[in-house]
């Protein structure tokens, strides 16, 4: 049979489920693994996660809808999340977007042409103090202007990371120069 997970992740998968008391308890590193794997949780992987876990293909279909980080579905190879939440949304969230959106072309839950990013709106991301702010893969980058915008995507583009990430979780700040 075949399986949506690889060789090595499979090794993986023992270890994993040994270090919770209930074989459930590993259910959101298991959707993580696959996702780390595909980009995406596919529904063959949910599948065999239920499997693993005792669990039904709903219960795991529930989780996974449930948490933005899950993706259900192919995204670009850089993922932009944009925090929506409250204090965000007050100091420029609409702004952050169209931002994006002059820049790429794209709306949320669209992935550009090229397939490098795809635009998420997702809730807080624990730096209420710093927007508007974005995840893209796994940097944070706050206080955002558009100049500073334009450049992390053109960073980001050509380099697959920019000097300008923040974080996430750096704490104090680091002084300004
Ligand atoms: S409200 Fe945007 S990070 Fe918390």
């Amino acid at each position: 049979m075949t399986s949506a997970f690889s060789k090595a992740a499979q090794e993986r998968i023992p270890g994993i489920i040994a270090r919770y008391a209930e074989k459930r308890g590993a259910l959101l590193p298991l959707l993580w693994l696959a996702q780390e794997e595909q980009g995406y949780v596919s529904e063959e992987a949910m599948k065999e996660i239920a499997g693993w876990l005792d669990l039904t293909p709903p219960q795991v279909y529930e989780t996974v809808t449930f948490y933005t980080m899950y993706n259900r579905r192919p995204i670009g190879k850089y993922h932009i999340q944009v925090c929506r939440s409250l204090m965000c949304a007050l100091v420029g969230t609409d702004n952050l977007l169209g931002w994006i959106h002059a820049k790429l072309g794209i709306k949320t839950g669209q992935t550009t042409p090229d397939g490098l990013f795809t635009l998420s709106q997702v809730e807080c991301l624990g730096s209420c103090g710093t927007g508007p702010m974005m995840q893209i893969n796994d940097d944070y980058y706050e206080r955002l202007t558009q100049d500073k915008t334009n450049r992390v995507l053109d960073d980001v583009k050509r380099e697959g990371k920019c000097p300008l990430a923040t974080g996430p979780f750096m704490f104090p700040e680091p002084a300004q120069k």
